[in-house]
């Protein structure tokens, strides 16, 4: 089989280095990729939102399976392009995207549906957001309706900070069209986890649990990123947990989304709040978690190319997915500035030494090859990602792994998986 991957970032390349173990495929493209990637796949010169060339080339290359990575060409309705020529596709619709592309639309659904979920207003004006924000009080969270790469979330300490923060969304200032509208809700308290299933709109079949670090400094603090780190599994996610997500979240959810019109196929996510035993929905988005993605493939222990198919294919009755019973762990390493601006260009050193560490993997996010040397490039630079026996295994043998790399002002959480030792 050949298949596209389409993405450029850690969890791509941990997509790209799960397929290529399947004894399915003969040939994958990643488009655009990374460096990462190159070693692996041939990485293609088009971007995620050039859909039309993606479909040219899908067609021309007669590629038997599309595999979208990020929110983006999802939105913009790439499986929908893919499908309508006959091109086999992993991911939602544009029409079922939209819980991920409508902070609005999936609270709505939530609500309609039952959901547990935060209480909240969605609006357009200032003065009717002010009201609301006043009337429910700090602390409070604001966020943008739309797309904005995981940033578009101000959790504000004071009324007056939440008012600036709708202020700066509704003038379009902020994060452009995606802040035209805003969602504000209540604010939760409780431990995170990330609880990703893969359905085809009727099946469903979770993947392992996992926990992210939205934070950018240790100990939760700072403002929020992407990610700077993930583990699985999260012990969080007891099995009374999990029957609860999956019972009072995702059953309902994707039932939800068909009785829409809107049949949910790929990888539903729910981030949840977890507290006292019980679960409420922060978010759902449509795609693999990134970082959550590295240290999921390393444990998915199945091959992940017949999933995939499955799913693309729109039945998944007969598929199950076997894990390996051991902990994974993902660091990031970040440019000096995430989630603020950043620089780019410096060259990274200790790639090799790292790489030649037993159970690790270095999965590359934001890296470039610049006169046959590796440099930063992005945000999040590299996921170093490690298998172990047990959890405190896996952190150490990552710490190692980030330990052999650096470049000037590299940034990243020294307590990634901690958490997830306090409960074992
Ligand atoms: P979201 O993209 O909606 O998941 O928000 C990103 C992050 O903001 C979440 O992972 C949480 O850390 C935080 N967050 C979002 N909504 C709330 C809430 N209602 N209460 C507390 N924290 C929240
Ligand atoms: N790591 C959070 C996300 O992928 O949205």
């Amino acid at each position: 089989m050949k298949i596209l991957v389409i993405g450029g970032g850690g969890r791509e390349h941990a997509l790209v280095w799960k397929i290529a173990q399947s004894p399915l495929v003969s040939k994958i493209y990643c488009a655009p990729g990374n460096p990462g990637t190159a070693a692996l796949a041939e990485n293609l010169p088009i971007s995620v939102d050039q859909l039309d060339k993606l479909l040219a080339f899908a067609y021309e290359n007669k590629i038997d399976l599309t595999v979208v990575g990020p929110e983006q060409p999802l939105s913009l309705g790439i499986v929908d392009l893919f499908e309508s020529h006959g091109l086999k596709a992993f991911g939602p619709s544009q029409q079922a995207a939209i819980i991920e592309g409508s902070k609005a639309f999936s609270k709505d659904l939530m609500q309609k549906y039952h959901v547990p979920t935060a209480a909240y207003g969605v609006f357009t004006s200032q003065m009717e957001a002010e009201a609301f924000i006043r009337r429910t009080g700090a602390p409070i969270v604001v966020k943008a309706d739309g797309l904005a790469a995981g940033k578009g979330v101000i959790i504000a300490q004071t009324c007056e900070e939440a008012i600036t923060a709708v202020r700066d969304m509704l003038s379009g200032n902020a994060f452009g069209s995606a802040g035209s509208r805003v969602v504000i809700e209540e604010f939760l308290t409780g431990e995170e986890a990330s609880f990703l299933v893969i359905t085809d709109g009727i099946h469903i079949v979770p993947l392992a649990s996992a926990q992210d670090h939205k934070a950018v400094f240790d100990g939760d603090q700072g403002p929020n990123t992407g990610g700077m780190g993930a583990y699985s599994p999260a012990p969080v996610v007891t099995p009374d947990i999990h029957e609860k997500a999956m019972q009072q979240v995702i059953r309902p959810t994707v039932a939800g989304m068909a009785a829409e019109g809107r049949p949910y196929s790929g990888v539903l996510y729910a981030g949840l709040m977890v507290k006292d035993g019980e679960v409420k929905t922060l978010e759902f988005n449509a795609r693999f978690g990134d970082p959550e993605c590295q240290p999921l493939l390393m444990r998915m222990k199945s091959d992940i190319v017949p999933i995939l198919l499955a799913v693309a294919e729109g039945d998944l009755s007969d598929v199950t997915i076997d894990w390996f019973d051991k902990a994974a762990v993902c660091v990031v390493m970040a440019s000096e500035g995430y989630p603020g601006d950043y620089r780019k260009g410096d060259e990274i050193a200790g790639l090799e030494q790292a790489g030649a560490i037993d159970g690790l993997y270095v999965f590359h996010a934001g890296t470039a090859q610049k006169d046959g040397t590796c440099v930063t490039n992005g945000g999040r630079v590299l996921g170093v990602t490690a298998l172990g026996t047990t959890v405190k295994h896996a952190i150490t043998t990552a710490y190692q792994g980030v330990a052999q790399i650096s470049w000037p002002g590299v940034q990243f959480r020294n307590d990634i998986g901690k958490k997830a030792l306090e409960r074992v």
